[in-house]
């Protein structure tokens, strides 16, 4: 099974965005995914469950309490999962009591429950994580959990000093806690390829032989208009030119 987190401890990378989108690709191609909203801001349970996005049965908070819980028997993983309006396509919803189960969750060392969790999990095919912008409780719960990590990158000269922290942090983790963990590469988001200066980052980067992948990701009104309408590109609008990149980038890494 892909279990995939899509991760990079700043904000605005386009995580969430990426997350949606490569997994309603992999559901639309009749695999069976589900999507783990990581972020307290829950903005992929928004964009997947619109309007439902808070009135789901059971959360991500949900498992995460019951993981302090004196009983032997958790629940099931799946049973945290709700449906979204697309075939194929679950997400366990965001939950706001993140915020406060963090520092009990830390206190009682529970950063390996998810990535147990997840390997007891049956009926899916495709696991796609979305993680809060830090190198928090959830994030490291995710990339102990996952077995590839994407990096998106949003290639500003910032943005770059950062790159290189988190790319050490990520070696970190694969040495202590995950050594089955597998970097897929950086995808370029909302690349201006006829800018000097993104041209260059990402030059540079390649020239230093980070694993900057060749598919990139333009940016596009569309994008944002798909996530007002809560529907992922693929189904807002198969042919559109980011939806065909999405793509792209989808096939590159199966
Ligand atoms: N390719 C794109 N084109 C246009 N806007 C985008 C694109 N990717 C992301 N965005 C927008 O950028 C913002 C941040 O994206 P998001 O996926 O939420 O990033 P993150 O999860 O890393 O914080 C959102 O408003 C989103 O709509
Ligand atoms: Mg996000």
């Amino acid at each position: 099974m892909i279990r995939r987190v899509v991760f990079n401890q700043k904000g605005g990378v386009g995580k969430t965005t990426i997350v949606c989108n490569l997994a309603a690709i992999a559901a639309s191609r009749g695999l069976r995914t589900l999507v783990i909203d990581l972020d307290t801001q829950g903005n992929a349970t928004q964009y997947l469950l619109g309007g439902k996005a808070g009135k789901a049965d059971r959360t991500i908070g949900d498992f995460f309490e019951s993981t302090l819980g004196f009983s032997l028997q958790t629940p099931p993983f799946v049973t945290y999962a709700t449906n979204t309006p697309y075939e194929n396509l679950d997400v366990v919803a965001s939950d706001p009591r993140l915020e406060d189960l963090q520092v009990k969750l830390e206190a009682k060392q529970k950063v390996q429950k998810l990535r147990q969790a997840l390997d007891k999990l049956k009926g899916y095919d495709a696991v796609f994580i979305d993680t809060p912008p830090a190198l928090n409780f959830y994030s490291r719960s995710a990339l102990i959990a996952a077995n590839r990590c994407l990096i998106p990158f949003d290639c500003d000269e910032f943005a770059r000093q950062a790159l290189y922290t988190l790319l050490d942090n990520l070696q970190e983790i694969r040495a202590d806690h995950n050594d089955g963990l597998e970097i897929e590469g950086i995808v370029v988001n909302q690349f201006q390829g006829r800018a000097k200066l993104p041209a260059r980052v990402v030059a540079e980067l390649r020239e230093e032989g980070q694993p900057v992948l060749e598919q990139t990701l333009s940016s596009s009104v569309r994008v944002k208009e798909s996530h007002e309408r809560h529907m992922p590109m693929i189904q807002l609008d198969p042919s559109h030119r980011v939806t065909q990149e999405y793509v792209a980038l989808y096939d590159a890494l199966d």
